[in-house]
């Protein structure tokens, strides 16, 4: 167990520095020591759940599973009901060293899996009653990818990867690829194909060519290697070798990546099994000589050194960014121009056009905001089935729907207690509140599909986030690193600031309204539509916004320490999260605030920064408390932040009515 400890905190600061480095300053003089080698070497040779290990460094992401009596990853989860249009993938926890930033150098490696597809009816408790066709799933394909948090998308993409490509997604993949989709350029529903930070793969090979048909319930046995100071790369199933060819996966690395599999099902399912795993990457490094100054910073420092002289050492280290960004925009540009051409004329198929998958998988265009009726909502959620129960607050329950065009949608089904505590019931006037701000965008708003009203119930149809909400993130068995939490609370405090700067408010800012994006980019939802007894809206939207930014501060505080805001199990004096902090900073611990999980690589200076911000914003709004404006500009910029009182004041509200002598039924009856 110790060491396991140790491992993981090796591991845990490593993830800690590579994430860090986009937000670290300049450099200095470059200092190398001698080269070594770095090694890791994994190997399962099942996926047993007796063996303790398998949990700890197997990561299951999206519609994925262990299964005991196969001892084999299996992707989709067939214990869900529809095994249609199901992305899954599974990780080793740890990131793994794939290039050497010095030299730009990839490391090389060795993989071998075995695996098989099967026939999801056989496989499945859930006879196909749904009338699908269940003999071909989509695929599987080994993924070398930047981070352990994102699921690709469904069908042809493998869940391999997303159309997030504003924030440069790299991946590397060989796809054992079992339908043709020849918008993709594959060749038939049996090749192997080689995809470096695209869909359409660089090099595809026919495996029927020798004689592997990778859909007839056989297990296979495949086999990648990599000399990654030679670019070359060989690639055989079973023992023919199929591919061996120059490859340069350079520009698609990152110094730290994560290794697994990946895989999807479309219209037609099957279950794809990996019964076991062998990984082997050998790269150089320089020795980082040790000094005087603290580990922390020395490190952060030689990484600059890193960067910097890679940077100078290989030119070609460059052109990632603008490179992907052209491909993304030529892609985009080709596949609209080939729609069109599709559309005007359904024939010569010639064309090796590249089309964006059907609308479905589109998880993008958020259709104007409409009404739904109730047997829609009630269709899309399978009769509001408790299987599809997301999750629920004193203020409803969440559920997961699916809309006749195949589109993934959350659901907020407010309950009769609720409604019936609205002031008045003026449902008319909830309704103008939901569509006041369904009418508004932002990259860090949840987009909202439409609503749904009659005279019992009320309803919001928001987008869908698979990567589910912060708070299984947070106080979840992983650790979130630093640098992603620091980010979430920026993306937040721009939602809540162009909210704000709208005359609108959020009314429920909690870590269950912020949702992660496939990018891990946070967007928040759940509004609150709470109802004011006061008449004027300007004045109700200026208590909400106040008491807004004092619940983003308790968010933030959340954030920073991995814990929740009231925790019973905790003792008395550390139960209040606000409490706590307020205290710790009154005897000038802030540093016990911080989530002692991210170990010794924590930012902690900043973390102390952000949470000072974040006992700021719950200040009485006239004691004080900034706007979201400021909060926000106290986050991006490193300058001094005003500073709070030594003591911890007597009470704090969200918004107390002492200097307006109103009172509004929302601070009042929430927060008294
Ligand atoms: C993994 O590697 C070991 C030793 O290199 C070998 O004996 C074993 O067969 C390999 N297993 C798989 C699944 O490739
Ligand atoms: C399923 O699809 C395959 C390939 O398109 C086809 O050969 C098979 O007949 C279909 N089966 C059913 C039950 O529709
Ligand atoms: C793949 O190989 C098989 C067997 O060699 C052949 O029949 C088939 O036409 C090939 N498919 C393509 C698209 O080349
Ligand atoms: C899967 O089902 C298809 C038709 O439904 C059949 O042709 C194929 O042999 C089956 N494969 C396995 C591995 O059972
Ligand atoms: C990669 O190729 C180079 C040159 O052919 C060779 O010297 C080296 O040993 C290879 N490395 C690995 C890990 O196979
Ligand atoms: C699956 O989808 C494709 C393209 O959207 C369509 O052509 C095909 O007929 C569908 N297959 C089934 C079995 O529904």
């Amino acid at each position: 167990m110790g060491s396991y400890c140790c491992f993981s905190l090796l591991f845990s600061a490593t993830i800690v520095v590579f994430l860090a480095y986009p937000i670290l300053a300049d450099g200095k003089k470059q200092t190398t020591g001698p080269a070594v080698t770095v090694t890791k070497h994994l190997f399962f040779s099942d996926f047993r759940l007796d063996d303790p290990k398998i949990v700890h460094e197997v990561k299951l992401l999206g519609s994925a599973r262990f299964s005991d009596e196969k001892g084999a990853i299996q992707i989709p989860d067939k214990s869900q009901l529809d095994l249609r249009h199901q992305a899954g993938r599974a990780i080793y926890a740890y990131p793994i060293r794939m290039l050497d930033p010095l030299t730009g150098t990839p490391a090389s490696f060795e993989t071998t899996f075995s695996f098989q597809f099967s026939n999801s009816s056989a496989e499945s408790h859930v006879d196909s009653t749904g009338g699908y066709n269940n003999s071909g799933g989509s695929g599987l394909a080994f993924i070398v990818v930047p981070d352990e948090f994102t699921v690709g998308r469904p069908g042809p993409w493998l869940a391999m990867l997303n159309d997030a490509c504003e924030d440069n997604y790299k991946a590397v993949a060989v796809e054992f690829d079992t339908r043709h989709n020849p918008e993709f350029g594959d060749p038939n529903d049996n090749h192997v194909g080689i995809n470096l930070g695209s869909i359409i793969s660089t090099t595809t090979v026919n495996a029927s060519d020798v004689g592997v048909y990778l859909k007839d319930g056989l297990t296979h046995q495949a086999k990648i290697v990599y000399n990654g100071s030679r670019s070359w790369m060989e690639v055989s199933l079973g023992s023919k070798p199929i591919f061996s060819g120059s490859l340069d996966l350079s520009p698609f690395l990152n110094e730290y990546m994560f290794v697994g599999f990946s895989a999807s099902t479309g219209n037609m399912t099957q279950i794809h099994n990996v019964y076991s795993w062998n990984f082997t990457s050998t790269s150089q490094a320089s020795l980082r000589a040790p000094s005087a100054e603290t580990c922390e910073s020395k490190i952060m420092e030689q990484y600059d050194q890193g960067i910097q002289s890679s940077a100078s050492h290989s030119s070609k280290k460059e052109p990632p960014n603008s490179l992907l960004i052209f491909i993304c925009v030529m892609a985009l540009a080709i596949a609209v121009f080939a729609s069109l051409f599709y559309n005007g004329r359904r024939r010569n198929n010639q064309t090796k056009a590249v089309i964006l998958p059907d609308k479905r998988q589109r998880p993008r265009p958020p259709n104007k905001p409409r009404r739904f009726t109730i047997s829609e909502v009630s269709s899309a959620t399978r009769g509001f089935h408790e299987n599809e129960i997301l999750g629920n607050d004193s203020k409803g329950i969440y559920y997961r729907g699916k809309l006749p065009n195949g589109c993934q949608v959350a659901i907020k089904r407010f309950s009769a207690q609720f409604l019936s505590s609205q002031i008045g019931l003026d449902r008319r006037r909830l309704l103008k509140e939901i569509s006041t701000i369904s009418r508004v965008r932002h990259p860090n708003l949840v987009p909202i599909r439409g609503w749904c009203q009659d005279n019992r119930e009320t309803m919001v149809v928001y987008d869908f986030y698979p990567n589910g909400s912060l708070d299984k993130w947070l106080f979840g068995a992983g650790v979130l690193p630093w640098t992603r939490r620091l980010k979430v609370v920026k993306d937040v405090a721009d939602a809540l600031s162009f909210l704000h700067s709208k005359q609108l408010a959020h009314k429920n800012m909690k870590t269950t309204s912020v949702f992660l994006d496939v990018s891990f980019r946070a967007v928040l939802g759940d509004f609150g539509f709470v109802l004011s007894s006061t008449e004027s809206q300007r004045f109700e939207a200026t208590v909400s916004q106040k008491a807004d930014v004092f619940e983003f501060g308790i968010f933030v505080l959340e954030v920073v320490s991995g814990r929740g805001r009231l925790e019973s199990e905790l003792r008395q004096e550390e139960r209040d999260l606000l409490d706590f902090a307020w205290r710790m900073h009154e005897i000038d611990e802030k540093a016990r605030l911080v989530d002692r999980r991210m170990g010794s690589m924590v930012n902690l200076e900043q973390a102390i920064r952000v949470s000072e911000i974040g006992l700021l914003c719950t200040l009485n709004e006239n004691k004080g408390r900034p706007c979201m404006e400021e909060a926000v500009e106290f986050l991006n910029l490193d300058g001094p932040i005003p500073e709070l009182p030594p003591n911890r004041p007597v009470a704090l509200f969200p918004y107390s009515s002492n200097n307006t002598g109103l009172c509004t039924g929302y601070s009042c009856t929430l927060f008294k």
